[in-house]
């Protein structure tokens, strides 16, 4: 599909399809595509746990206001933050040539240890970017998806058996729709969001 096409049909979804669901081979391909996702220093500081028991979603829904679509997706994918991924750099940077290994894996660590702020940023930047390339490349796949936030993070964290170094960052639901498109919702103008040179500049083309 043409990429502006995805962009324009991707809308979040509140109603799946229960009778077709994709299958763990058809999100493997997707997530194929979804760890090419940007990260930095290339840390990929992300934990997908792609939730397919009925029992697990019911819980879950519990613990993010009842939201009906949490249990009729296809997958309920839980993107998850990993505080400590710089600690992963070492095997990462594996078989990358010794000279620029000996100097990127001290920044690496000097830019993150004891950085509990920046640590959690980075796994909450690189796991929202992850989950875009996801939801677009859903789309791509005429599936859809919905993310979420409306959770209690701690007992999703616990349902879902997170320890200290996973963060749920949102949810997302993957699947089949239902029904056909709500109509899209109002976007601000471009001239309000995008500003030239500072914030106080003009609108973009006025
Ligand atoms: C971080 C984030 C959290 C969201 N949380 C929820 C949620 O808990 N439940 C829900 O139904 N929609 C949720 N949404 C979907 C938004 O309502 C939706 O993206 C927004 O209204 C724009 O509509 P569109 O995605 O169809 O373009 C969330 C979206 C984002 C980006």
């Amino acid at each position: 599909m043409e990429f502006s096409k995805t962009i324009q049909q991707r809308q979040s979804v509140k109603s799946y399809r229960t009778d077709k669901v994709i299958s763990d081979s058809d999100l493997d391909e997707l997530m194929q595509e979804v760890v090419l996702s940007p990260s930095s220093f290339n840390l990929q500081h992300w934990k997908f746990i792609a939730v397919k028991s009925n029992d697990t979603k019911k819980k879950i829904r519990e613990a993010a206001w009842g939201q009906e679509h949490v249990e009729s997706c296809s997958f309920l994918i839980a993107v998850c933050g990993n505080l400590n991924a710089f600690e992963d750099a070492p095997i990462i940077y594996q078989d990358v040539d010794p000279s620029i290994k000996g100097k990127v894996l001290p920044m690496i660590k000097g830019f993150y240890e004891n950085k509990k702020q920046l640590q959690r940023d980075e796994a909450i930047r690189s796991a929202s970017l992850a989950a875009m390339t996801l939801m677009f490349g859903a789309v791509n796949r005429g599936w859809d998806t919905c993310p979420m936030i409306g959770f209690d993070p701690e007992a999703v964290s616990q349902i879902l058996e997170l320890d200290e170094s996973h963060i749920p960052v949102m949810l997302l639901t993957l699947g089949y729709r239902k029904e056909n498109p709500r109509p899209r919702s109002p976007r601000r103008p471009i001239a309000e969001v995008v500003k030239m040179d500072t914030l106080n500049g003009p609108g973009l083309m006025s």
